[in-house]
């Protein structure tokens, strides 16, 4: 029996900011951020959206009732969840209408999570063949105005379906993980913007891709050339191109040109978001699908994983005759479809974002296009 992903979608907020205008306002030169960076423009979440908004509007679109009915786990990825306690899953999971008798959890390892949940995803698959598992990473990356790490936040989540004979993805059972105790980028309870080490936390990251994709390739007995295209987590764009860089010694001059165009692919969407923090290596393997005209049914897909802390973990794919029935191939026309604000206006909204919310107070929602949306708390209860 053959399990993966069956389908994907993608939610950010309607709002974004362009990054030559911020390198401006930073007086930094534009083109560190187009091209040193590899941003283009950055998703801003507004107040009206959180963690769990993201997540059901990710999750919404792509589910029939006969999903709905055959889901029995739900596992939401995130590193900035609204909750020490509760997990953000519940709430998704009664937003999306699904059945009480789902198991709905939340897991945390930085970036890396959404890859637990969906290798556990995938596990839980093959015992329950008949059951569907949904897998969301959603994540707001912060790091603080006026911060390096500015250039690279952003926000969103990806939705996957799981289950048997999937459309898009058959998963190998063939992961390499590695994973040890880094204090490269961590974020303490008491505080709202991530600590990082950023040159530090790049370094980890070629390290850990290095290492497991080597053990890969050793344990797999294969080779670069295997692979149709390689994916990668996206903390900024440059950052995966980086990782690929560091393996095309061991390719032809053909087979390099073929892996740097198929990641052009990839990265297109995270270069108008950013950084999803859980859901960014999904949403570059969602751009690749979408955009590639190249890609053909049996072609291997690489994955590479990374949350900082750190964990990392090398897998692959097998790509499914109708995967673009799985996709969400309006999203290049949302993208577009966002509104631009200016820097100030960006500002205002990430100072205001994670403000405590008083009670019966109402959040200004009303012009989120959303279709879930934070409205106000009661009652400490967030509405
Ligand atoms: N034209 C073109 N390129 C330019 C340029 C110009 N005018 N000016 C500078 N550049 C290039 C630089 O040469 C550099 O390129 P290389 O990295 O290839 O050398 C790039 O732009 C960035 O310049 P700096 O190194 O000077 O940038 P910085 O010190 O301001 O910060 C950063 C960069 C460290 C990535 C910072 O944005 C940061 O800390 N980000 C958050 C941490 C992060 O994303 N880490 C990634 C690994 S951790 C992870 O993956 C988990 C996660 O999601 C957080």
């Amino acid at each position: 029996m053959q399990v993966g992903i069956d389908k994907m979608h993608f939610a950010t907020s309607h709002l974004y900011v362009d990054m030559a205008e911020l390198a401006d306002a930073r007086q930094q030169a534009p083109d560190k951020y187009l091209i040193g960076i590899g941003q283009s423009q950055m998703a801003v979440i507004p107040p009206s959206q959180d963690t769990v908004t993201l997540a059901a509007n990710a999750a919404y679109p792509m589910l029939t009732a006969e999903d709905i009915a055959a889901i029995d786990l739900v596992v939401v990825a995130t590193e900035s969840g609204i909750d020490n306690s509760k997990a953000a899953a519940i709430y998704v999971a009664k937003l999306l209408g699904l059945s009480k008798r789902a198991r709905t959890i939340e897991m945390k390892e930085a970036c890396y999570a959404a890859t637990a949940g969906l290798q556990l995803a995938a596990d839980h698959i093959r015992v329950h063949p008949t059951k569907k598992a949904l897998v969301i990473g959603s994540d707001i990356a912060r790091y603080g105005l006026n911060s390096a790490g500015e250039p690279t936040q952003g926000g969103g989540a990806v939705a996957m379906l799981v289950s048997a004979d999937p459309q898009i993805l058959v998963l190998n059972d063939d992961s390499v993980v590695l994973s040890d105790d880094v204090m490269d980028f961590w974020r303490p309870l008491y505080h709202t913007e991530a600590l990082v080490d950023g040159k530090y936390s790049s370094n980890i990251y070629i390290d850990y891709f290095q290492d497991v994709f080597q053990a890969y390739l050793k344990e797999q007995s294969a080779d670069l050339a295997d692979f149709a295209a390689l994916t990668f987590h996206l903390p900024y764009t440059k950052m995966g191109l980086k990782a690929l860089r560091s393996v095309l010694p061991m390719a032809t001059t053909d087979q390099q040109t073929t892996l740097l165009a198929h990641f052009e692919h990839a990265r297109r969407f995270s270069r108008q978001v950013g950084n999803l923090y859980t859901g960014s290596l999904y949403l570059g393997l969602l751009s690749l699908l979408v955009s590639d005209p190249d890609l053909k049914a049996g072609d291997l897909i690489g994955l590479f994983s990374y949350g900082s802390g750190a964990e990392g973990e090398f897998y692959t794919g097998r790509l499914q005759p109708n995967y673009q029935r799985g996709l969400d191939l309006e999203l290049p026309q949302r993208l577009a479809r966002r509104q631009r604000v200016n820097v100030a206006e960006y500002e205002a909204l990430f100072n205001h974002q994670l403000q405590w919310i008083a009670d019966d107070q109402q959040l200004d929602y009303q012009n989120d296009p959303q279709r879930f949306v934070l409205t106000g708390q009661v009652n400490e209860q967030r509405q």
